[in-house]
């Protein structure tokens, strides 16, 4: 059942070109975003004034991309929440707000019971689920389901990536709805989206072995940083759970400005630092972070496009993606964050797929 693969874990990785495929392929109508099948017209989208995007784990963490690329689009404000917070927060919603609950199982129970309050408020709700007729797919408004398959490894993988998917969807189906892109923007965009089984696949190839080598250097670390700007750091998140959760190495994910603030005080003779350094406008900026934490000891590992002018300095390890448009960077960046994690997690010899004290779906508070 695992077809060939030791884990599910890595047969999953490799299912991401096809997830990605059938969870866009359906939405696009003529080269244009159509989400007219989950109950979505572009008039609801319109109307939105706030948009609340709440989620546990893996599922926050896309929606922290979704943030980003929804607000630059768009030009909505968007918020991004941790359910088990938000619901006891008090929040602000009103009936023009749009609450956004993303979850792999549909099942999480500080989702579920967001979902609810969010419905008790008046705002909308839009589900982001990959379990088909899970109960928060059957209570939201509205649905949108990741076509990922079932995952069955603990560290969610291909969801994520799916996830990922749709928060383009939504951002460019409200971009053009919002007249905030034109048609011609858009039709590019939504091109550039249904590119990515391909070059997904191809990023899994180039970096398989690359990563497997730098995880024999991870596995002596007691704690380790992963570090970025802008999306690179929204990504930086997921790649520090990713690799904590299964290799039961202490990670943090730190935005890479922030640094100086406290943070860099950790970093002694050895300590890995993992970079994520995709989006061009900022590079300069995150290779001088590099920089300052190779000149206090740090092993630096640098995950950035095949083009990127990076000092060698500055990189211990350096492992190159695709590039790509910076927006869509994420979708190839997240391939070598669980590459790393999942070989690292190999080589200490844990159980990959089932990782200590963790359960696939959280269904208590
Ligand atoms: O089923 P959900 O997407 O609602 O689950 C949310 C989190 O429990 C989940 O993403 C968790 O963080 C994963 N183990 C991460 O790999």
């Amino acid at each position: 059942e695992k077809g060939g693969y030791p884990h599910f874990m890595i047969k999953e990785i490799h299912e991401q070109p096809t997830a990605v495929k059938t969870t866009v392929t359906p939405r696009i109508e003529d080269g244009l975003p159509d989400l007219s099948e989950c109950g979505i017209t572009p008039e609801a989208l319109k109307n939105v004034n706030n948009i609340f995007i709440v989620a546990c784990g893996t599922a926050m963490h896309a929606g922290m991309v979704g943030k980003y690329v929804i607000e630059k689009l768009a030009r909505v404000s968007v918020t991004v929440d941790i359910a088990s917070e938000f619901r006891y927060r008090d929040p602000l919603l009103g009936k023009d707000d749009l609450v956004v609950i993303i979850s792999q199982s549909g099942e999480t129970a500080d989702s579920k019971a967001v979902l609810s309050l969010a419905k008790e408020m008046g705002a909308k709700t839009l589900a982001v689920v990959n379990v088909k007729g899970s109960s928060i797919a059957r209570e939201a408004d509205m649905v949108i389901y990741t076509h990922a398959g079932p995952e069955i490894a603990v560290a969610s993988t291909k969801a994520y990536m799916v996830q990922l998917a749709v928060m383009y969807l939504l951002a460019f189906e409200m971009a053009f709805a919002g007249g905030r892109i034109d048609e011609e923007k858009c039709r590019k965009l939504t091109s550039q989206l249904t590119a990515m089984p391909d070059i997904i696949q191809e990023t899994i190839e180039k970096t398989l072995d690359v990563c497997q080598y730098i995880s024999t250097k991870l596995i002596t670390a007691d704690s380790l940083l992963y570090i970025g700007r802008g999306l690179d750091y929204a990504l930086s998140m997921e790649g520090s759970l990713k690799l904590k959760e299964i290799s039961y190495i202490h990670s943090e994910s730190y935005a890479a400005g922030e640094l100086k603030h406290g943070t860099i005080s950790l970093i002694t003779d050895g300590m890995p630092v993992i970079a994520v350094a995709t989006q061009n406008t900022l590079l300069e900026k995150t290779v001088s972070n590099i920089k300052e934490v190779k000149a206090r000891g740090a092993m630096t590992i640098v995950i950035c496009d095949e083009q990127a002018d990076i000092d060698r300095e500055a990189a211990d390890y350096l492992i190159r993606v695709p590039r790509i448009s910076e927006m869509l960077m994420p979708m190839v960046a997240t391939v070598p964050m669980q590459l790393l994690a999942y070989y690292t997690s190999v080589n200490k010899g844990n159980d990959v797929d089932k990782p200590r004290n963790l359960a696939k779906s959280v269904t208590v508070e």
